[in-house]
This record gives C-alpha cells, sequence and structure tokens, in this order.
C-alpha cells in the first residue's frame, strides 16, 4: 500500500472544485487519510517547492501557493502515486487528457488545480511536511 499528498490549490479551492477534485480521486478508489484546509506559509511553500528554486517561476509559483487557502491531503491506494498523477493528469493543463482532473478544468500551467507528489521520494517528504503522524487515520474502506 502506498500514499500520496495532494494539494487542492487555490484555484481549486476559489472556483468551488474541492468536493469534485476529492470526488474524483476516491471514486477511483482511493482512500483519504489525512485531511485539512490551510494556508501555507512562505517557508513551508519553498520546502514544498524546493526541487524548483532554481526556476524562473519560482518566485511565483511561491507567491501563488502562498495567496489563498489549500486543502491538502494524503491518499492510500495501490500504486497511488502513479494512479493519482493519472487522475490528475498532465501538469499543463492544456496537455491534459479529457477526463482527467485538469483536463476537465484547467487551461493555465500555474493554475493547474491540484498538486500531487511526482515519486516516492517526494510523497514521503510531502507528507512529512504538511501532516504530523497522529493527523493520519487508518481505516477500513469499503471498494
Ligand atoms: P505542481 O504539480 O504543483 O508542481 C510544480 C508547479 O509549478 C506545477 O504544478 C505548475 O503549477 C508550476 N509550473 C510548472 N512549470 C511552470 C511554468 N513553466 N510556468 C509557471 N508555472 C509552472
Amino acid at each position: 500500500m502506498e500514499r500520496t499528498l495532494i494539494i487542492v490549490k487555490p484555484d481549486g479551492v476559489q472556483r468551488g472544485l474541492i468536493g469534485e477534485v476529492i470526488a474524483r480521486l476516491e471514486r477511483r478508489g482511493l482512500k483519504v487519510v489525512g485531511l485539512k484546509m490551510m494556508q501555507i506559509s512562505r517557508e513551508l511553500a519553498e520546502q514544498h517547492y524546493g526541487v524548483h528554486r532554481e526556476r524562473p517561476f519560482f518566485a511565483s509559483l511561491v507567491e501563488y501557493i502562498t495567496s489563498a487557502p489549500v486543502v491538502v491531503g494524503v491518499l492510500e491506494g495501490p500504486k497511488a502515486i502513479e494512479v493519482t498523477r493519472a487522475t490528475v493528469g498532465a501538469t499543463n493543463p492544456v496537455d491534459a487528457a479529457p477526463g482527467t482532473i485538469r483536463g476537465d478544468f484547467g487551461l493555465t500551467i500555474g493554475r493547474n488545480l491540484i498538486h500531487a507528489s511526482d515519486g516516492a521520494e517526494s510523497a514521503e517528504h510531502e507528507i512529512n511536511l504538511f501532516f504530523r503522524p497522529e493527523e493520519l487515520i487508518s481505516y477500513e474502506r469499503a471498494v
């Protein structure tokens, strides 16, 4: 069983798509084991997006993700990282297939609705950044 981190970004929250985004991932069969709304601090955003520090869009990325509330969640399931990314779609919504979250709701790379961890290492790092162990809850889910 694998765990991954998702963030419904400010555009997803402001457009009233929190439920839609999470529902699609839940319907896929992923189990929500952690969930909270928060406003991300600059320090946390810089840690979360640290791998992009040298990119030209880093400052605007941090500026944006800290600009308004987000909803952060941890999803669990077989191949949760890969399954979540497939359900979310390509990073640039212009390239995302119809039927994916980004392919159905977005057109702008900086406003692509949701972040999802891109590998096992980043998933572990990101989950630990956003959640304390006691905030993650194991339970049985009917399929
Ligand atoms: P995310 O999955 O949150 O991971 C890094 C984010 O950087 C990505 O989604 C995009 O929203 C953003 N991003 C990636 N490339 C660009 C770019 N060329 N210009 C602006 N933002 C970008």
